[in-house]
């Protein structure tokens, strides 16, 4: 008999098959003559309860793996469960050996963060993955019903997409390599791809690139960012869906797609996850899927910031961006909705912006804000025309010549936008701290699994 999946055996084999299944133990009651243990592999949320003669199954315990050839029948209970003819231990699991989680226990997530290679195998970790991967699902489903097409963009890049200088620099580390692909007596690490080269912060100057040629794209990927951050919502490596669009004149184009993209995928994840969310957030509100998104200006943001809300330290906020609390405060001021801030001033925001027509202080930039976490989106419209972009790209950068080409060469206005795909997590699943959305998390001085 093959091995199937618990999903597969509690919700599609009828009382009576033979099934053989692998898995981890979660839970193991002894009675008189028979052993009961919950049996999980990760294919859904439930458990499978298992039955066994005391002798087939005696020295099993929770935590370890094993196999179980059994039939399907229903328990006193009325529940599924699996009559075990046959039960393999794989891999024991012994606590006093090191194992770092107890049985029935349950751990807050700074402890089980400890062991992110023991952490795909507790309750809510195995329920997050499983909604991570069905909302990616899901945006690609959404996107190709949409009509865009998806772009890889290079993870290695020359350039520093946000201008911020937190790029990691990647080197060959073999010096003997640097050394014979070097100048004669001036090997430096420059010179594998002649040029400093670092990990992409962002893909967008690429996906404007294809956007000239494909109209509408996205693409999904990891990015990197050296910031001096621990916080609750930074990580070094992140995972950024963005998305470009050609010929659109109006930052309400963008808006759009972007809501669209939120309330769709939200609805359906709510669906194809709906018993990890259930079991994560616990009936959590998700009215803002049946209101509009609030827009407002940066300067109407900023108003209500200060007059409003009579935040501290206004005068220097209007030349900077907002802080965390700026931005929680304008979301629940807004009635706790999605919240577009948009045209910012234009020295705030990066050199590719595009200038508002009305106003060349102002940029037609925009951030999205949320419930509990803040900004999850960042984009805005592009600048297009090559004098103006000429002016802004930093110093006299060689490597963004490219770039202003896209201007020269059969330009067209083009707009996207970048989605946070860890904070959109945290935000669908009131995740409080990103390092618990993502299976590995990377932070300053944390890289060692
Ligand atoms: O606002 P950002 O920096 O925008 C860009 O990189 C644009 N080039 C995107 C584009 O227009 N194509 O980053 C986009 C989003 C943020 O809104 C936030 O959700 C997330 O990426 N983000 C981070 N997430 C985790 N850890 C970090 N250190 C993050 N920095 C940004
Ligand atoms: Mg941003």
């Amino acid at each position: 008999t093959m091995p199937e999946t618990v999903n597969k055996v509690l919700n599609q084999h009828s009382v009576g098959k033979k099934a053989f299944i692998q898995g981890w133990i979660k839970s193991v009651r002894k009675l008189k003559n028979h052993i009961f243990f919950n049996i999980n592999d990760g294919s859904t949320r439930e458990a499978i309860q298992v039955v066994a003669e005391m002798e087939a199954a005696q020295n099993i315990r929770t935590g370890a793996s094993v196999s179980v050839l059994g039939t399907l029948s229903i328990a006193p209970n009325n529940q599924k469960e699996l009559k075990a003819e046959n039960v393999q231990l794989i891999g024991d699991c012994v606590i006093t050996e090191g194992y770092p989680f107890a049985p029935r226990k349950v751990y807050p997530p700074e402890y089980v963060r400890q062991y992110l290679h023991f952490r795909p195998r507790t309750n809510r970790f195995s329920s997050l993955l499983r909604v991570r991967s069905n909302l990616l699902t899901e945006v690609t489903k959404y996107f190709n019903e949409v009509g865009f097409i998806h772009i890889n963009t290079p993870i290695i890049t020359s350039n520093d997409c946000e201008g911020g200088g937190e790029v990691f620099t990647a080197v060959p580390a073999n010096k003997e390599l640097i050394k014979q692909m070097g100048k004669p007596g001036e090997p430096t690490e420059k010179t594998y791809f002649n040029s400093e080269v670092y990990l992409t912060v962002s893909g967008q100057l690429h996906l404007e690139a294809v956007a000239h040629g494909l109209s509408k794209v996205y693409t999904m990927g990891p990015v990197f960012r050296a910031e001096n951050s621990r916080s609750r919502l930074h990580l070094s490596e992140f995972y950024m869906l963005e998305a470009e669009l050609a010929f659109i004149n109006k930052i309400s184009e963008i808006l759009n797609v972007i809501e669209n993209l939120l309330k769709t995928v939200t609805r359906r994840v709510l669906e194809t996850s709906q018993d990890d969310i259930n079991y994560l957030t616990n009936n959590k509100d998700f009215s803002w899927l049946d209101k509009p998104f609030v827009i407002l200006t940066y300067d109407e943001a900023i108003n209500i910031l200060s007059s409003k809300l009579k935040m501290p330290d206004t005068d220097a906020r209007s030349e900077t961006e907002f802080s965390k609390e700026d931005e929680l405060a304008v979301v629940s001021y807004c009635g706790n909705l999605p919240t577009f801030v948009i045209n910012w001033p234009k020295q705030v925001k990066a050199f590719y912006m595009r200038e508002c027509e009305d106003n060349p202080k102002k940029v037609s930039a925009l951030d999205l804000l949320v419930p509990g976490v803040g900004e999850i989106v960042g984009g805005g419209l592009r600048e297009n025309t090559y004098e103006k972009l000429q002016k802004n790209i930093p110093s006299d950068d060689k490597n963004f010549e490219w770039y202003l080409e896209l201007r020269k060469f059969g330009g067209v206005p083009t707009g996207g936008f970048g989605l946070g795909f860890e904070r959109y997590l945290q935000f669908l699943l009131d995740i409080e701290n990103i390092k618990d959305a993502i299976p590995f998390p990377r932070w300053p001085h944390n890289c060692q699994l």
